[in-house]
């Protein structure tokens, strides 16, 4: 490959989870402090970074196809960008992506795009680089300061995961289980605040997992983290996710009621209703364990909205089965929830699981939990109307001071309002749709 010009302009996609977000923001802060500029709306890029998932099917598929486009575009203009492959499929399929799609500069891994400006030095000398490397915690020491915050941030505080459920790549793509130190933590979340944050969600694979040790050296899990970032000026709303229900301590329940900052939102995922099939899928909790947990959130905050991951379809699933799923779902009553048709992922060991799952099977239980999911999330919303609650501004609506922002159950909610991004109001909530919610302005609360 001969020398390329140095890019000028970059733009980071990012797909799948939260921690892809974080990490694409990450990705874009290095690039910027090698003077490379976003590239303006509407116009490409000299370096295209695709951080992409591979959690669900076709991921890998829509990689190479997102490769071809933008090598199309490239021709067309007389000018190809330069091509990164981040994220999960990255560090899953690597080499076959450097061996396959000749356009691509560089392969960097989740632990490893702290190295993503070096590497770029390499590419512009002809050099394709590839690092897939899954040093523990090196990235974050490498990563440069927090500048720029929209009102709501990421903050990944954990990563990687120990649990190997046996449909998931994620314990091969992030690595095992790793707890950032809290007072890096704690620094970054003050940098996210004065940078503009006035949420902060902290995340993680396993983020209930997270332990460290305090500024006085004791140990802490995660409520130990959150007390301490409730203690931030200028910070106004903690969320956390994703939580497995085995990592669920007493002391995280308490903060529920404990802490006003905290928000009353629980992400859990359950993915089935069945025993037999979350043995099968190693979960290691069954379907009374996890909601005996949640009637403990309840008690310890009444108002909590609920959400959860079901997959539908896996191996070996019988009709009654799913009929479990389904009866689950009517107990919680989630005020949201995310559910996904099984995918065989190349490596887990459910991909050589007996008892595939027809398609049309898939598709039929896929349609009636999503309609069972769908009726309990319109309801929850219906049965918010008529609530005051406080709303942080997070984006600017189709007419002039129209404003949409989050209410503390994690709702959309609409309204008018001589407002900016970031602020917090209170609003009346007035009308209630499947996915959001019409509010009516009653005050500012901060500016
Ligand atoms: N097939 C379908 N859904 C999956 N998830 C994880 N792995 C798979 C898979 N192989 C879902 C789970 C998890 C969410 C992030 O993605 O529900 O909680
Ligand atoms: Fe995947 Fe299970 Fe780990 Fe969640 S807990 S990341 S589903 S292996």
């Amino acid at each position: 490959m001969k020398p390329t010009t140095a890019p000028k302009t970059y733009r980071v996609k990012s797909f799948g989870c939260q921690m892809n977000v974080y990490d694409g923001e990450r990705m874009a802060e290095l690039l910027a402090e090698k003077g490379i500029t976003p590239a303006p709306e509407g116009e490409d890029a000299d370096l295209v970074v695709l951080n992409t998932c591979h959690i669900r099917e076709k991921a890998a598929e829509k990689v190479y196809s997102d490769i071809g486009r933008l090598v199309k575009a490239g021709e067309e203009r007389g000018q190809k960008p330069m091509i990164a492959v981040a994220g999960c499929v990255a560090q899953a399929e690597g080499e076959e992506i450097m061996a396959r799609a000749p356009a691509v500069s560089m392969v960097v891994g989740p632990q490893a795009y702290h190295r993503l400006p070096e590497m770029l030095d390499q590419a512009v000398s002809g050099k394709r680089a590839t690092d897939t490397e899954m040093p523990p915690i090196a990235k974050f020491d490498a990563l440069p300061k927090r500048r720029k915050s929209a009102p709501s941030a990421f903050l990944t505080v954990q990563e990687g995961c120990d649990k190997f459920c046996t449909y998931c790549v994620v314990p091969y793509t992030r690595g095992a289980e790793i707890s950032r130190p809290y007072n890096d933590l704690i620094t970054e979340a003050q940098r996210l605040v004065e940078a503009g944050a006035k949420e902060i969600t902290l995340l993680g694979q396993n983020v209930n997992a997270w332990s460290g040790e305090n500024a006085k050296g004791h140990a802490v899990g995660l409520a130990g983290l959150i007390h301490a970032l409730a203690e931030i000026d200028g910070l106004s709303r903690i969320r956390y996710t994703t939580s497995h229900p085995n990592d669920m301590d007493d002391a995280l329940i308490a903060a529920h009621g404990e802490v006003g900052k905290l928000m009353p939102y629980l992400h859990l995922p359950v993915q089935s209703g069945s025993d037999r099939v979350l043995k099968a899928m190693n979960r290691s909790h069954t379907s009374d364990s996890y909601l005996r947990l949640l009637e403990r959130f309840r008690a310890a905050r009444p108002d909590i909205a609920l959400s959860g991951d079901f997959i539908v379809g896996f191996p070996g699933e019988t009709d009654a089965e799913f009929e479990e799923t389904l009866q689950l779902v009517d107990k919680v009553r989630y005020a949201q929830a995310y559910s996904f048709k099984y995918s065989a992922r190349p490596g887990t060991s459910a991909a050589t699981m007996d008892g595939q799952v027809p398609r049309e099977v898939m598709d039929e239980r896929l349609q009636r939990l999503q309609a069972a999911l769908g009726r309990d999330q319109h309801a929850f919303n219906a049965a918010s109307v008529g609530k005051n609650c406080e709303v942080l501004i997070e984006r600017k609506g189709k007419h002039a001071d129209q404003w949409l922002g989050k209410s503390p159950w994690l709702q959309s909610v609409w309204f008018e309002a001589d407002a900016a991004l970031g602020d917090l109001v209170s609003v009346e909530l007035v009308e209630a749709g499947p996915n959001s919610l019409a509010g009516r302005l009653l005050e500012m609360v901060s500016a």
